[in-house]
């Protein structure tokens, strides 16, 4: 069961700095995806399957919030090569930058920092997994990826979306079972306030039709983290 001491040790944080992917995080990323993130290994997983399945290996695939390059060393490994990542922290891509140069010499050159989604590229398909949340003007952005995806272009995107007490409580369980201490929950929650800003489930679809995808199923949820799979028809 939810063990809600969580609320006891709210009182004894008085304040916290807010939620900066800084160097400290960009050096033990996976770890805090891990323990964070329901599902994280199987929606990259899910999302590898569907460009398999349905991208030509020399398709252009771009990674919206890249982090460490995780899902970019994956694709690399299954044989795409036309791979780009964009990620707003400079530190996030030095891990990436390290990391995925050692498979290609020349991936940090296809590694950009932006706040702002690439202009003037056509892609095959678009990933964004749990970083459009982070992003104030989403309804910019998703229209720059709309717009950057050829006809039947696929846009995958894992939002946290709005939980309900009930399903923040097991959120909570899924993360003491991680190991995680009550107090490292709280001090991440209050963190995240004002910086990872989650809409409702129908909130996305809402966005996600009025950027123009006619085609949206959601593909994994799992305590209120969501993948949506969209197709540009
Ligand atoms: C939870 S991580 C994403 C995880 C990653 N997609 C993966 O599969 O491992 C969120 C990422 O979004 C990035 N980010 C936040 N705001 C951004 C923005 N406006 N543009 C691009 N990246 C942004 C952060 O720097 C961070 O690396």
């Amino acid at each position: 069961m939810y063990d809600n001491k969580v609320e006891s040790s709210e009182k004894n944080i008085d304040s916290v700095r807010k939620w900066v992917f800084d160097a400290e995080i960009a050096n033990r990323f996976t770890d805090e995806a891990e323990k964070h993130i329901p599902d994280y290994w199987r929606v990259i997983e899910l999302t590898i399957n569907i460009l398999k399945d349905n991208v030509a290996q020399d398709g252009y695939i771009i990674d919206v919030g890249c982090a460490s390059g995780n899902t970019l060393l994956y694709l690399y490994k299954q044989g795409f090569k036309n791979l780009f990542g964009i990620d707003y922290s400079q530190e996030m891509l030095k891990v990436a930058g390290k990391n995925l140069s050692e498979v290609d010499k020349d991936f940090p050159s296809r590694l950009f920092q932006s706040k702002t989604f690439i202009q003037n590229m056509n892609f095959d398909a678009v990933l964004c997994n749990w970083t459009l949340h982070f992003i104030q003007a989403r309804q910019e952005y998703l229209k720059a990826i709309f717009d950057s995806l050829v006809s039947n272009g696929l846009f995958i995107l894992t939002e946290k979306t709005l939980q309900s007490q009930i399903t923040e409580n097991q959120y909570i369980l899924f993360k003491q079972k991680k190991g995680l201490s009550n107090e490292e929950i709280e001090r991440k929650k209050q963190q995240l306030e004002g910086v990872l800003n989650p809409l409702s489930v129908t909130q996305n679809l809402e966005l996600l039709t009025k950027t123009g995808f006619s085609q949206i199923e959601i593909i994994n949820a799992r305590l209120g983290f969501v993948t949506f799979l969209c197709i540009k028809s």
